[in-house]
């Protein structure tokens, strides 16, 4: 049986993922440090059916004590600070994780000679493109904290495959949505603040374009690709449901019976990228792999999962709320 070490599989993406592959037959030892994003409730379902280490990857000597005990064949390398707006507030702790977490993570798959590193990437590497869509070769052009440290993150792995042949297959997802994710992301913002009834925030005009890909399409593209994707390669995953936020916006508010009126435009989000786009037929062509779920199933269940599972959101919300301060006491200070 296949030994998988996950990273980050206590977050959103890579719980989703090690479900799906524990229901396939592969052995998951999970890493995570179980920041703020990360939530082991998550995988109540899955419990005493994979190892867990609390573990930093940012720390060397820790990991390779994983290393040692369990001896993986593959990492599939999802753990890394995740929103924009966290890293306008705090770009230190992105470098430190994202960057050199993830240059841990590859000096020791090559020292302990791993068959495979799935290294998660994701599509705000390319930055924003006003029409048509990118491609895999196009060129990395990151424009917040978060994909400069991601960018990082793809092009140090790139390095170690032409220079010392680890054998690593990048992955560039857009943006994820559906139940579990944490609720900083734009979906679960709206679902939370709509169903207690207060202003539901947007960033500027509305206007702003994202690739909406269900989570679990996405966690389905990771395994096809570890199980067919080939070493070295770049492949995008994108669902090709391309969205304003308005119409997201207005799409939950919507299935919650919720007035629009909730809806305040606020202050933009400084760099804001204006649309993501991918072309996905490498991955279709190569891995037979395609998303699934359209934007007004999967956006239909997400908001049921939340009122579903709204115990776990309120366990959130404290920590939320002064998160929330910080933001948007940021935002209007560069108001002035
Ligand atoms: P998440 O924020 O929900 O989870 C991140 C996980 O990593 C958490 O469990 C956290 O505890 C863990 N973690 C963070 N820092 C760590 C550290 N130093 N050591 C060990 N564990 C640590 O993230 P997500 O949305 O599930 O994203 C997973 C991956 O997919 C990330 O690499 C992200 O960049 C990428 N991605 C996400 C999206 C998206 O829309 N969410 C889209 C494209 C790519
Ligand atoms: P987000 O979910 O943070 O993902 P990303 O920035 O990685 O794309 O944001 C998605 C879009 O929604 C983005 O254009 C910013 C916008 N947004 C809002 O308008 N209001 C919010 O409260 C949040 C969190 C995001």
């Amino acid at each position: 049986m296949q030994r998988l070490l996950v990273t980050g599989g206590a977050g959103f993406i890579g719980s989703c993922f090690v479900k799906l592959a524990l229901n396939s037959g592969y052995q998951v030892i999970l890493v995570d440090s179980l920041t703020y994003a990360g939530d082991l409730e998550r995988l109540k379902d899955a419990k005493g059916h994979f190892k867990f280490y609390k573990a930093d990857i940012r720390d060397f000597k820790k990991l390779e004590e994983v290393f040692k005990k369990e001896k993986p064949h593959t990492v599939i390398h999802f753990a890394a600070e995740t929103h924009v707006d966290r890293s306008i507030l705090d770009p230190a702790s992105f470098l430190k994780t994202n960057i050199e977490g993830s240059y841990n993570l590859y000096e020791l798959s090559k020292i302990y000679n791993l068959s495979l590193f799935i290294n998660i990437i994701t599509d705000e590497v390319y930055g924003d493109i006003k029409e048509g869509k990118f491609h895999e070769d196009s060129q990395l052009k990151p424009n917040s904290p978060y994909s400069a440290s991601k960018a990082a993150q793809d092009m140090l792995g790139r390095a170690y495959h032409r220079t010392y042949g680890l054998p690593i297959i990048t992955l560039r997802p857009s943006n994820n949505y559906g139940p579990w994710q944490y609720p900083e992301k734009l979906i679960p913002v709206v679902i939370i603040k709509a169903l207690q009834e207060e202003p539901v925030p947007i960033y500027g005009d509305g206007n702003n374009i994202r690739e909406w890909l269900y989570v679990d399409d996405c966690a389905e593209a990771i395994l096809m690709v570890l199980e067919k994707g080939r070493v070295g390669e770049i492949y995008n995953i994108g669902s090709a449901v391309e969205k304003k936020n308005i119409e997201v916006v207005k799409a939950i508010l919507s299935i919650l019976k919720k007035p629009e009126s909730l809806i305040q435009f606020v202050k933009d989000r400084p760099g804001h990228d204006y649309r993501y786009a991918l072309n996905t037929d490498k991955i279709e062509r190569e891995v037979g792999w395609k998303a699934k779920t359209r934007f007004d199933e999967g956006i239909e269940k997400t908001v049921r999962w939340y009122l579903q599972n709204i115990d776990w959101v309120m366990s959130k919300l404290s920590a939320l709320r002064s998160y929330w301060d910080r933001v948007y006491q940021f935002m209007a200070k560069d108001k002035e």
